[in-house]
């Protein structure tokens, strides 16, 4: 990954080697902990890219020693040497950096925070960026975790990761137990760490109950064990009908008396053996899923019965929004992007103050592009969360190159407009809109036992991209990019410009070849969710509509006249988005059902701007392979030669998506393309 510490060339490192410093001096660190962890990694990592060795100062001296790294918590350094005024502007897990010549001090509100001050030193130092800076940072919010969908038992449909395309599980053996060899779990740890990631759920949100039993608690409390060096938490997602399913009830309602103590006793035997456990996940009454509705019981009933439990503890529930019944077609007014609000709007203020409901992005499922989902803007007595996917599920599963910060921006800026003010959604998120003290960031990163994680080296920079989100959503997607594409391919101009533009312009790319104008990712929905599949959208319960027929396309999610989800928004969005005119194109068919002949804002047709992006993104990543190509000689052989297959795949790929979705729409509509390149069968 990103972690290489590979040397600076002399040139890059001339002038500065003297001012790195020769020790360092730790104050406060719990034996095995994060501070234990920081100082390895610095000694690592300066010896990694100056080869220089850092040795350990004496406790005596630590306050008032020279060309010394000082790292530690702010309590342990204001107890040893002094008052430390900027130790005031730290919140949990926030540190403070400074380096001015050959002395530097990095102290932690917490031992995680000096975990991650030791990480953004080195980032810095990998990036031969020897300035004097001088600040405390903090997150934007206290949950900033990563979801693994990994299965106990891999006969399920989709391997052993469900959504997951590097390789198999880390922790689990694919028959239901928990791994012999763990080895690759501190190495992930360590990945979350230097993005300042401190919890993760590591099982499937499909739940399976065998994870809570004896055998599998005592594997997971060896997993916790690993991660805890790196300041990771562990969670699981929970099945809903463990008591019945593992235990030997009659049921799952949670409102029983019997149900509550199974849960409770549950709760506590995770809580003996990991103390520290985060919290659960849980995914009910949606997609088979059992949940608290099956005995006609609310959402946030069943959310709290988990809250109870964990609560002496201090755990989290994470809950999430993605609920929806499967609808019928037949029916104009019907939709599933109405769902969420549906089912949550009137429980808020109901879930106890340790639930967070975790909403994923958009209103239906990781599309290519949606707007942002309208609960965010609905709940303001609940804490929230949203749910980010780092795993490319319905956008080219690793094979192709797809940056998605700039994606994930559409959903962070967007404005609300709740009460008539501003309220981005970044700001609802880390609960300044509403005053909320817990809220954050989720994204299901579905790393496996693959080389690379996820399956592509770049696709990397989408994980370390959602750790740095997470941190502060308002940073820049090309800056973050840039970090990332020097801490792990090197310093090299070329390099950094060409990673740099491919993966700028990869999400508008593929939004081009996939699906535009907000009609979604027009793949496969049904089983794969790869390839083109315009077909498949329609014509079932899913609801991933785009109601095409001979003459026009798209949702009237309108008020009006549709579904009347545009309705759901704070009012002036909901008055934007209601009518044509007022909708942006990049959503227009997401919001609103017209002809094929339907002028856009662009001044094109729908059916031609359909046909002129799909040529438009094909044509953007043909160039990617050359870039690529051009860069033989500056990226090692085996990086260098996987990502040229992987982006020589991608431009045939893209071609089929160009061609099925062109032809598709052309044969629907009737309508020529005015430029004459969509064969007509
Ligand atoms: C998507 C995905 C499923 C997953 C679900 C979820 O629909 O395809 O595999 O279980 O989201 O987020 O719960």
């Amino acid at each position: 990954g990103w972690l290489r510490y590979a040397p600076l060339s002399s040139s890059h490192v001339k002038g500065h080697v003297g001012n790195i410093p020769s020790t360092i001096a730790v104050l406060g660190s719990t034996k095995g902990g994060p501070l234990d962890t920081a100082v390895s990694e610095i000694r690592k990592g300066i010896h990694g890219i100056f080869g220089r060795t850092v040795k350990i100062a004496s406790k005596k001296n630590a306050c008032h020693a020279s060309n010394t790294i000082i790292i530690g918590t702010v309590e342990a350094f204001e107890a040893a040497c002094s008052d430390f005024p900027s130790g005031n502007q730290l919140k949990e897990d926030g540190f403070w950096l400074s380096t001015s010549h050959n002395s530097v001090k990095i102290l932690g509100q917490n031992e995680r925070g000096a975990l991650y001050g030791a990480f953004e030193y080195l980032s810095m130092l990998g990036q031969a960026n020897f300035s004097n800076v001088a600040y405390a940072t903090n997150p934007s919010a206290p949950i900033r975790w990563a979801n693994q969908w990994d299965n106990l038992n891999a006969s399920g449909t989709h391997g052993s990761i469900e959504r997951g395309y590097g390789g198999s599980s880390i922790f689990f053996d694919g028959v239901g137990h928990i791994k012999d060899d763990l080895s690759r779990v501190p190495l992930y740890g360590r990945l979350l760490a230097s993005v300042r990631i401190n919890g993760i759920v590591i099982s499937n949100v499909n739940a399976d109950a065998t994870l809570l039993n004896k055998d599998n608690l005592e594997g997971l409390s060896e997993i916790a064990d690993l991660f805890r060096p790196w300041g990771v938490r562990v969670g699981i997602s929970l099945n809903f009908a463990s008591p019945q399913l593992l235990g030997d009830l009659d049921t799952f309602d949670p409102l029983d008396e019997s149900v509550v103590t199974w849960w409770t006793d549950k709760t506590d035997e995770i809580y003996s053996q990991i103390p520290d456990f985060v919290g659960y996940l849980v995914k009910a009454n949606s997609e088979g899923q059992p949940g608290p509705i099956t005995y006609n019981r609310t959402l946030a009933d069943g959310a709290n019965l988990f809250a109870k439990a964990v609560e002496p503890h201090g755990g989290i529930v994470m809950f999430r929004a993605f609920v929806y019944d499967k609808l019928d077609w037949n029916d104009w007014h019907a939709d599933r992007a109405n769902a969420a609000v549906e089912f949550f709007g009137d429980l808020d203020g109901e879930f106890d103050d340790n639930v967070v409901v975790q909403i994923k992005y958009g209103p239906i499922d990781f599309q290519v592009r949606e707007p942002a989902s309208p609960l965010f803007a609905n709940l303001r007595k609940t804490s929230m969360a949203i749910e980010l996917q780092i795993t490319q599920e319905y956008l080219g599963q690793q094979c192709h190159l797809v940056y998605l910060p700039p994606l994930w921006r559409t959903i962070f800026d967007f404005d609300m407009r709740v009460d008539g003010k501003e309220s981005k959604a970044q700001d609802i998120i880390t609960g300044n809109v509403f005053n909320r003290t817990l809220g954050g960031y989720a994204g299901v990163v579905n790393v496996g036992t693959n080389q690379t994680w996820l399956g592509s080296h770049l696709s990397l920079s989408n994980l370390y991209a959602f750790g740095r989100l997470a941190w502060n959503p308002a940073e820049d997607s090309v800056s973050i990019l840039e970090d990332w594409t020097r801490l792990t391919f090197g310093l090299d101009d070329g390099v950094l410009e060409t990673i740099t533009s491919m993966s700028m312009a990869s999400w508008p790319a593929y939004e081009n070849y996939s699906g535009n104008l907000g009609i979604q990712t027009l793949t496969d929905i049904l089983y794969t969710h790869y390839g083109p599949n315009p077909a498949s959208q329609d014509n079932n319960g899913w609801g991933q509509w785009t109601r095409a027929n001979g003459q026009s396309i798209g949702m009237d999610r309108t008020v009006s006249n549709g579904t009347g989800n545009a309705g759901q928004y704070p009012n002036e969005v909901a008055a934007a988005y209601e009518l044509p005119e007022t909708t942006p194109d990049n959503l227009m068919l997401w919001f609103h059902h017209v002809p094929y002949t339907f002028k856009l804002h662009s001044g094109k047709t729908v059916i031609q701007s359909f046909y002129d992006a799909h040529h438009k993104g094909a044509e953007t990543v043909q160039d990617f392979q050359f870039a690529w190509a051009a860069l033989k000689g500056k990226v090692d052989k085996e990086r260098f030669e996987h990502e040229l297959y992987r982006l020589r795949y991608q431009a045939g790929h893209s071609i089929v998506w160009r061609d099925a979705i062109n032809e598709f729409y052309r044969n629907l509509s009737g309508i020529p393309d005015e430029a004459g390149r969509v064969r007509h069968h």
